[in-house]
């Protein structure tokens, strides 16, 4: 056994042992209630999408570098979905005659992009979506941003902690025009201010070079993204502002003029969130879309939302040790067995409890008390049960506290009750 090599698991994957399920599940959970409250509704698209879906839309980098592609057996091109925008837009635009706009929707599920394994960055990873689609007002982007918010602090992170980073791919346009560049060049301007946070300094002025930027244009872009006070060119972002400061969420919203996206679809409000001590990537990261829907075959309709992973907001709630204590305890209950007489009223014990909605877990075979009270200690279950001839004989169990090992006789009529005081005391 010792020298046998275990299987390994594809690079850029992970394996959810039980702790860290119970805390992507609790993820889940947040994300579940946040959504609900603000009256979204869940729905799930396809793992396997057309690489047509994606191109042009998304952006060379997902579809030509991060996509997993493969030919199915009829000669298609299918992907593993990077991203769940495109199925969105795809399923709204087949049904759009019937829904009822604006849609609020969410989604959690696994995505795959061929990207290099880092801090924060895996091949495999799961997302949080929450999109609005069918609305075209500043009312719907600060929905969205408010959702993030009320998220974020749903989960324990303060806004001293995490900032919501937005900006407005409008005013950019409408910035870089002033500057006098043509479409092409802003495309550029955008490619290079999107790499700003993952270069150093140097390096990225040589990028600004060797995109052909001038020192007059590069000087003028970093003008534009060193002006904190660019939102107020903007009527939406003015607005968006407005309505997350009357709903009291304003502490954990900033403009910042950096924040472009790298996907191409977005056409309005951007945002990503950013932990401030800068040790991660973007917790998360949306905007308006509203030409998405249109371009898979739609009529054009108005559309916002953003995507969170569950790995970065994991790593930083891990390092501010603010991750709950959570699925430690299979079961609250450990039914032993006494010997093979006993076996069977052992096993009616477990089910009479578990009947109770308690969490119950039976020993399988006859073996020392002790070894099976240690068992029950180190999966964390909180009492142990023994019926054995003489219990059953005075219609008593004998309850033992695995955390002070205080044992005590209590009689069955009374034990479900009894539990139920002692586990939720
Ligand atoms: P995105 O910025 O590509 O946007 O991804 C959003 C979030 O997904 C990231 O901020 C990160 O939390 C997580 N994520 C992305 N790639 C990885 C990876 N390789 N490893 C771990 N986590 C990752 C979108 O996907 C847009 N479709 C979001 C959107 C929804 N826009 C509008 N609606």
């Amino acid at each position: 056994m010792a020298n046998k090599q275990t299987v390994k698991s594809v690079k850029g994957t992970r394996d959810y042992y039980p702790e860290e399920m119970a805390i992507r599940t609790w993820l889940y959970d947040n994300m579940r209630s946040v959504s609900e409250e603000f009256g979204f509704q869940e729905y799930e698209g396809p793992i396997l999408e057309t690489l047509d879906l994606y191109a042009s839309k998304s952006g060379e980098e997902i579809v030509e570098k991060q996509s997993y592609v493969f030919e199915d057996r009829s000669g298609e091109k299918i992907t593993l979905r990077p991203e769940l925008t495109p199925s969105l837009a795809r399923m709204v635009a087949k049904k759009q005659g019937q829904l009822t706009f604006p849609l609020r929707w969410w989604s959690f599920g696994p995505f795959w992009r061929y990207e290099r394994p880092q801090k924060g960055r895996t091949r495999e990873f799961f997302q949080w979506n929450i999109d609005m689609i069918g609305e075209d007002s500043a009312g719907a982007d600060a929905e969205l941003v408010i959702i993030a918010a009320s998220f974020l602090k749903r989960v324990g992170l303060n806004a001293d902690e995490v900032q919501i980073k937005v900006n407005s791919r409008e005013l950019m346009d409408a910035e870089t025009n002033k500057l006098g560049l043509d479409d092409e060049a802003r495309a550029k301007a955008f490619q290079w201010i999107d790499r700003k946070d993952k270069l150093k300094e140097d390096a990225w002025l040589n990028y600004g070079k060797e995109l052909g930027f001038s020192e007059v244009q590069m000087q003028g872009i970093q003008d534009l993204i060193n002006n904190k006070d660019l939102w107020k060119n903007s009527e939406t972002l003015t607005e968006v502002f407005k309505i997350v400061e009357a709903y009291g969420m304003s502490d954990y919203i900033s403009f910042d003029p950096s924040i472009i996206r790298g996907l191409l679809y977005y056409t309005g409000t951007v945002f990503e969130a950013w932990d401030t001590a800068g040790d991660f990537r973007a917790l998360f990261g949306g905007g308006r879309y509203d030409n998405l829907v249109g371009d898979v075959g739609g009529q054009k309709v108005g559309a916002v939302g953003f995507a969170c992973g569950d790995l970065v907001i994991k790593l930083l709630l891990d390092k501010l040790g603010r991750l709950p204590e959570v699925g430690s305890t299979p079961a609250d209950v450990y039914i032993t067995v006494f010997d093979q007489d006993t076996f069977t009223e052992s096993l009616g014990l477990a089910k009479e409890i578990r009947q109770a909605g308690i969490k119950v877990t039976s020993h399988l075979k006859i073996e020392k008390l002790g070894k099976q009270f240690k068992y029950a200690d180190r999966i964390g279950a909180r009492y142990a049960l023994v019926l054995g001839p003489d219990e059953i004989a005075s219609g008593m169990v004998n309850l033992k506290n695995l955390q002070d090992g205080d044992q005590k006789q209590i009689s069955r009529e009374s034990l479900i009750s009894e539990l139920k005081k002692f586990l939720e005391g």
